[in-house]
């Protein structure tokens, strides 16, 4: 079947960790799991929230130690998104999850990046970097990993903020945000996925970001939503993902195809595909089948991600 192509802008690379994958690199790093094997790992793949799912999603980031490690795992993501319709992807990974587990920032960033350097002649996908921070750590940590990035020219687009929602508000974050701004980073926030509406108002207001990640609390509050669609702020959705960590009750439940018929500016996304069920491809598929998403919806879906990428205004056209 030939896609529509997206892009994918809501996308963890540690979350394309797949379980063999795993498996594999705990071998070649010597890396002792609580798993025999793919299946007892898979077992574990059962969330209740978002912090069940973060506290596996971190524990199996212990088998990256190398350059080749995170350059493995890019490659295998990349050739698995050009297979789903992915045209351009703004990848995020998390490099306080390595720090703290002595992996230098240089190891991750020049693992990743050696792979994206090359991705629209190996797979036909461009790519951004966006380094993302960890909501439930202390600001200045964040403000000395920013600056360690900076340091060493990271080949970093944007930043984002991720993990643990709830008692993490955006406004912890105003110092890192402000600097990212001023060094001329693209801003997007996770907010409204398991936390208020209120976030979604506050990552606008304080941090300025341009892209709201998840957002679908947004619905809680109809003054808000009615403020989305004016301002026409991106919302990247992730359907699995919310049905996964019990965001949503069931993908029949899942407001995306509201949220489009309102006016919103949404697109689908994967999240953590080697987590949730599946990637860009497997999101619209399940939906088609659970909500009825329609080929016109599709078009609009991938004419959204597009409009909402960073990409420079000529490759977007083409793609559009
Ligand atoms: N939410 C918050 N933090 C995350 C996620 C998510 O879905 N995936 C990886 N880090
Ligand atoms: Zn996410």
């Amino acid at each position: 079947m030939t896609h529509l192509p997206f892009a994918e802008l809501h996308l963890h690379i540690e979350g394309t960790l797949e379980p063999e994958l795993v498996m594999e690199l705990a071998r070649r790093n010597g890396v002792a799991l609580p798993y025999d094997d793919v299946g007892e790992l898979r077992a574990a793949y059962d969330f209740t929230d978002l912090q069940s799912f973060l506290d596996l999603y971190y524990a199996n980031m212990a088998v990256l130690r190398t350059r080749q490690d995170f350059a493995d795992m890019t490659a295998a993501y990349l050739a698995r998104a050009a297979t789903a319709g992915v045209r351009h992807a703004e990848i995020m990974f998390d490099p306080q999850a390595h720090l703290v587990r002595g992996v230098p920032l240089e190891v991750a960033v020049e693992g990743i990046a050696s792979v994206l350097a090359t991705s629209e002649d190996d797979h036909g996908v461009s790519t951004l970097l966006i380094a993302a921070f960890l909501r439930d750590r202390p600001e200045a940590e964040a403000l000395d990993v920013l600056d360690g990035l900076l340091g060493m020219g990271a080949p970093i687009a944007g930043v984002g903020l991720d993990s643990a929602e709830i008692g993490h508000p955006p406004a912890k974050f105003a110092r890192l945000f402000a600097r990212a701004r001023a060094a001329g980073l693209h801003l997007v926030a996770h907010a409204g996925e398991e936390g208020p509406a209120a976030y979604v108002t506050e990552a606008l207001d304080v941090l300025g970001v341009e892209r709201i990640d998840h957002g679908i609390r947004a619905l809680d509050d109809d003054a808000l939503v009615s403020r989305l669609v004016a301002e026409q702020v991106p919302l990247t959705v992730c359907p699995l993902s919310n049905v996964a960590l019990r965001a949503v009750g069931t993908l029949a439940e899942h407001p995306v195809v509201a949220m489009l018929e309102r006016g919103l500016n949404v697109s689908v996304h994967s999240d953590d595909p080697a987590y949730f069920g599946g990637y860009l491809d497997d999101n619209l598929d399940a939906l088609t089948t659970a909500v009825g998403l329609t080929r016109a919806h599709r078009v609009r879906l991938a004419e959204n991600s597009l409009r909402a990428s960073f990409l420079p205004a000529g490759r977007r056209d083409a793609l559009l």
